[in-house]
C-alpha cells in the first residue's frame, strides 16, 4: 500500500467519482502537494505527473501567478452575480478567449465544468435552430465511444456504454455516428491515422434516415481523450464540416481536453483547420486551479438570439457561478502564462520527441497500439483474460508504484503531461512507464 488515509479521517464518507470505492479504500493512493511536474504523495514519494492532473494543469502545478491572482480576487470581491448584473472580469476574459478561439467564434458563455459546457452547447444549438425558424431541428447526433461529461445531455450524445446504461432512457431523438478506432487498419500510426474518413459519411445516412430538417447539431471531440486517445482519421473532421454545412446542421467541437495547447495549438480546430459553430472548453482554461468552463459560439448564432424586444431575456440559461470572479482571475492568469511562456508552441516543438519516446515502447509485452498527437499519448494493451481494463489498471497501479501518474481507461493508458515538460522529464516518464509495463506483464 503506497499511502494511508489520515489517521483521523474515515474512508467511509467520501463517495469517490469514477472509482472502485472499495478497492481504492483498501489501498489508497493519496497526493498531498504539487509543484511543477511533480506530485508529492502522502508517503513522501515524488510522483511524476504524466497526466497534467486530469488533462487540466497544462502549465504545470503550483503556479504562483495563478494562486496570487486568485488570492487577490477572493479578498477583493469573492462573488458577484452575473444575472442582470455584471463585473468586469468575465467581459475581459471572454474578450481574451476570443483572441485564441477559431475565427468567428467570439461570443462566450461561462460554465463551471466540461459537463456544463456540453449541456450549454446543446441547448444553444436547439434554441438557435428555433430562433431562426427551424424549430423542427431537435435531433442531436453524437458518436460511439465519445465522452461529453456526465450531464443528461452529455451522456445522451456520449457513447461510453458504462456511463449510460444505468441512467434510463436519456434524451430522446439522439443518434450516434460510428467511432473512428480501427486497430486493424490504423494500429501504430504516427499522427493522424490514414484510414477511416468514410466514417464521417455515416452522417449522410443519418440525414437520409431522419431528414436534415429534423437535425439540430452534431457533437464530437476532435480527438477523444477519455475513451483512450482516439484520433480523427485524415480528412474526417473536414468531411464532417462539409456535410453539416451542406445540411444546415451545427457542428460542435467538444474541446474540453484538446483545448489550450494539448494538441499543439490553442485548439484542435486550429490544429486541423476545421472551424465548428460552437466549441466547448474547461480544464486547461484555469490550469485546473478553479472549476470553470466556457462555450465559444459563432457570432451569427449569437446574433440570431438578439432579435426580440431588447427588454427580453434572450436565452433562459445560466449558472449561479457563470463568470465567477475567482475563476475568471484564475483563467486570466492562466492565459497570461500560456502567452508569456509560449506553451502551445512549446508543445508542438516537442511533438516529435514525444512521439519517438512513446514509439520506443512498441515492442513491450501486450502493447497492441500506440496513438499520439501533440503532447498526448495512448497505449492500448491486449485485453486480459480476466476482463477489459484489468491489464491497463495493473500498469496504472505499477506506474504509481514507480513514481508516475498515468490514466487508465479500458485497455488503454493515456499520458498527457503538462506542456512545461522537458526532454529529460519525458525520458524519465517513459523509463518508469516501460518498467511498469514489463512488471505488469
Ligand atoms: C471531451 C470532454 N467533455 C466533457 C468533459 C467533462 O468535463 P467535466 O469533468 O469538467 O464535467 C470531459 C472530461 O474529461 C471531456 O474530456
Amino acid at each position: 500500500m503506497a499511502n494511508d488515509l489520515h489517521p483521523t479521517a474515515s474512508p467511509d464518507h467520501f463517495w469517490m467519482p469514477f472509482t472502485a470505492n472499495r478497492q481504492f479504500k483498501a489501498g489508497p493512493r493519496l497526493l498531498e502537494s504539487a509543484e511543477g511536474l511533480y506530485y508529492t504523495a502522502s508517503d513522501g514519494r515524488q510522483i511524476l505527473d504524466g497526466t497534467a492532473g486530469l488533462w487540466c494543469c497544462n502549465a504545470g502545478h503550483g503556479r504562483r501567478e495563478i494562486s496570487e491572482a486568485v488570492s487577490r480576487q477572493i479578498a477583493k470581491m469573492d462573488f458577484a452575480p452575473t444575472f442582470q448584473m455584471g463585473h468586469p472580469l468575465p467581459f475581459e476574459l471572454a474578450e481574451q478567449l476570443s483572441r485564441i478561439t477559431p475565427p468567428g467564434l467570439n461570443r462566450v458563455f461561462f460554465t463551471n465544468s466540461g459537463s456544463e459546457s456540453v449541456d450549454t452547447a446543446l441547448k444553444v444549438a436547439l434554441a438557435y435552430q428555433r430562433a431562426i425558424g427551424q424549430g423542427t431541428r431537435t435531433r442531436l447526433i453524437g458518436r460511439e465511444l465519445a465522452y461529453h461529461g456526465v450531464g443528461f445531455g452529455g451522456i445522451s450524445v456520449g457513447g461510453m456504454p458504462n456511463n449510460r446504461r444505468a441512467f434510463g432512457a436519456l434524451l430522446p431523438g439522439v443518434d450516434h455516428l460510428p467511432h473512428t478506432l480501427d486497430l486493424q487498419r490504423n494500429a501504430f500510426s504516427r499522427g493522424l491515422p490514414q484510414y477511416g474518413v468514410e466514417r464521417a459519411d455515416e452522417l449522410e445516412r443519418l440525414v437520409t434516415l431522419h431528414g436534415a430538417e429534423n437535425i439540430a447539431a452534431v457533437i464530437v471531440e476532435p480527438m477523444s481523450g477519455s475513451a483512450g486517445v482516439i484520433l480523427p482519421p485524415l480528412g474526417y473532421l473536414q468531411r464532417l464540416r462539409e456535410i453539416t454545412a451542406k445540411h444546415g446542421i451545427l457542428l460542435i467541437f467538444d474541446e474540453v481536453i484538446t483545448g489550450f495547447g494539448r494538441v499543439g495549438k490553442a485548439f484542435a480546430a486550429e490544429r486541423w483547420g476545421v472551424t465548428p459553430d460552437i466549441l466547448t472548453c474547461a480544464k486547461g482554461l484555469t490550469n485546473g486551479a478553479v472549476p470553470m468552463g466556457a462555450v465559444c459560439v459563432a457570432d451569427h448564432l449569437f446574433e440570431a438570439f438578439m432579435s426580440g424586444p431588447e427588454s427580453a431575456i434572450e436565452f433562459f440559461h445560466g449558472y449561479t457561478y457563470s463568470g465567477h470572479p475567482v475563476a475568471c482571475a484564475a483563467a486570466l492568469a492562466t492565459l497570461e502564462i500560456y502567452r508569456n511562456e509560449q506553451l502551445f508552441e512549446k508543445a508542438i516543438a516537442l511533438e516529435d520527441y514525444w512521439q519517438d519516446a512513446l514509439f520506443s515502447l512498441r515492442s513491450l509485452p501486450n502493447v497492441i497500439d500506440i496513438r499520439t498527437v501533440g503532447l498526448v499519448g495512448g497505449l492500448q494493451f491486449a485485453p486480459h483474460a480476466d476482463g477489459v481494463g484489468k491489464r491497463a489498471y495493473e500498469v496504472f497501479r505499477q506506474s504509481f508504484e514507480n513514481g508516475l501518474l498515468v490514466r487508465a481507461s479500458g485497455d488503454t493508458i493515456a499520458l498527457s503531461p503538462a506542456l512545461i515538460v522537458d526532454k529529460p522529464q519525458i525520458d524519465a516518464m517513459i523509463a518508469r512507464f516501460a518498467d511498469a509495463i514489463r512488471t505488469a506483464g
